[in-house]
């Protein structure tokens, strides 16, 4: 018989993992099923994204393998992007390098630096990716919750020094997932200056710099000042261009960081398809162009999202980024369960705050995949349905 590793049991389920097979029945059954749930926008990719794709996909030499190097006008592109986005240069054949989607190097990472037993900090309520990575890793992690008073920001300076001693790598998110804070630079400053301490490797996951709202601009960790010997910055092109399952992210740092990074991934996969890669950097070299239309729609949703919410009980801040509005729950009422009976009794899928960790427990999170009409008509039911757990009649928790 085979057994299974210790860092696969470790691995927590996933909470809710019924959820699809649930939504499959109900539309099945002919419910008119309006799925919020994961951050995949209902937007098609930009045209010319796809006619650069059609034509990659019949240049037989972009079919090959791309190994780590992939196709250096995608770094080259990358690099361009990050120059004129945030005004910082990064050597494209040395400080930057093509991931199969930014999950696959922000899992990766910890291998780079963590020795089994090393702490890996990770916030939560955030993203699985950086806990699973460190469990499969070996690292141990240490879950730092993000909490509202302090505006969802993991504060390193609140964790204890003996932590921080044992820590070789943070996984900070701004704007976040799930809560869609945004970071001050007053706050990079103390991580960076807490990571340089310490030498732990600062993980920057900046997967939706680009969907930000009002006025409001996403930095990178690089601009402040001594983030390049400590931080390596994780890009996505999955949200800003709809192309999540095309699976294209980059990573920018220093030499050495991205050199440990694509060491790591040389033994376990060859990049991404060299054809994603060309159409890729076509959407980069136009990202001012074609980003424009799908932030305006995020806003849009967004407005009338929290305008439905508010007017159908619950509270909810006005984000300044990101794609998520995160709601609180009444504290009697779990989030697992609110997401069951979202889906069975009102037909809408949204995703517990409890997915996102136990520190994630008295929220949920609507993502804003569809527009603004059905969203209004789905924040209307989930109304009916807080109305009734409000008046006790949904007592039968499961
Ligand atoms: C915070 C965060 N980081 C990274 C990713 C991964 O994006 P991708 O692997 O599609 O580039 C996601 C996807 O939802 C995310 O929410």
């Amino acid at each position: 018989m085979i057994t299974f590793s210790d860092r696969l049991a470790a691995l927590p389920g996933y909470p809710l993992a019924e959820l699809p097979s649930i939504k499959r029945r109900l539309i099945g059954e002919g419910v008119d099923v309006i799925d919020i749930g994961p951050g995949d926008n209902d937007a098609p990719p930009p045209d010319l994204v796809v006619e650069t794709m059609v034509s990659a996909v019949r240049t037989p030499a972009l079919s090959k393998y791309g190994f780590q190097q992939g196709l250096p006008e995608f770094r080259q592109a990358a690099a361009r992007w990050v120059e004129r986005r945030f005004g910082l240069r990064f050597d494209p054949v040395t400080e930057t390098l093509p991931l199969i989607g930014s999950k696959e190097g922000l899992a990766h990472v910890v291998f780079a630096v963590a020795n089994p037993g090393d702490v890996a900090i990770v916030p939560e309520p955030g993203y699985q990716a950086y806990l699973g990575g460190a469990i499969l890793a070996g690292a141990e992690p240490y879950i730092a919750p993000l909490q509202l008073e302090q505006g969802f920001l993991l504060e390193l300076e609140r964790i204890p020094e003996h932590v921080l001693r044992r820590a070789k790598i943070v996984f900070v998110n701004y704007p976040n997932n799930p809560t869609a804070a945004v970071a001050t630079p007053d706050y990079l400053e103390r991580t960076v200056a807490v990571c340089r301490r310490h030498g732990i490797l600062l993980a920057y996951d900046n997967a939706y710099c680009d969907l930000t709202f009002d006025g409001y601009r996403a930095p990178s960790i690089f601009e402040i000042p001594g983030a390049r010997d400590v931080a390596v910055e994780f890009f996505s092109l999955s949200k800003s261009f709809s192309m999540t399952g095309w699976r294209l992210g980059f990573a920018v740092g220093g030499k050495e960081l991205i050199g440990a990074l694509t060491r790591v991934k040389s033994y376990v996969d060859t990049g991404p398809w060299l054809a994603v890669q060309k159409a890729g950097a076509a959407a980069l070299d136009q990202a001012e162009v074609l980003v424009a239309p799908i932030r305006a729609e995020l806003a849009r949703r967004r407005d009338a999202g929290v305008v439905a919410l508010r007017g159908a009980g619950f509270e909810v801040d006005t984000p300044e980024a990101a794609m998520y509005l995160w709601i609180p729950l009444p504290a009697d009422v779990p989030s697992g369960v609110f997401a069951r009976r979202a889906l069975e009794e009102a037909g809408v899928v949204v995703l517990p705050g409890s997915a996102f960790g136990p520190a994630g427990e008295g929220y949920f999170r609507i993502a804003l995949t569809v527009g603004a009409a059905r969203l209004t008509e789905a924040v209307t039911r989930l109304g009916g349905l807080l109305e009734r757990l409000r008046r006790g009649e949904l007592a039968s928790t499961p």
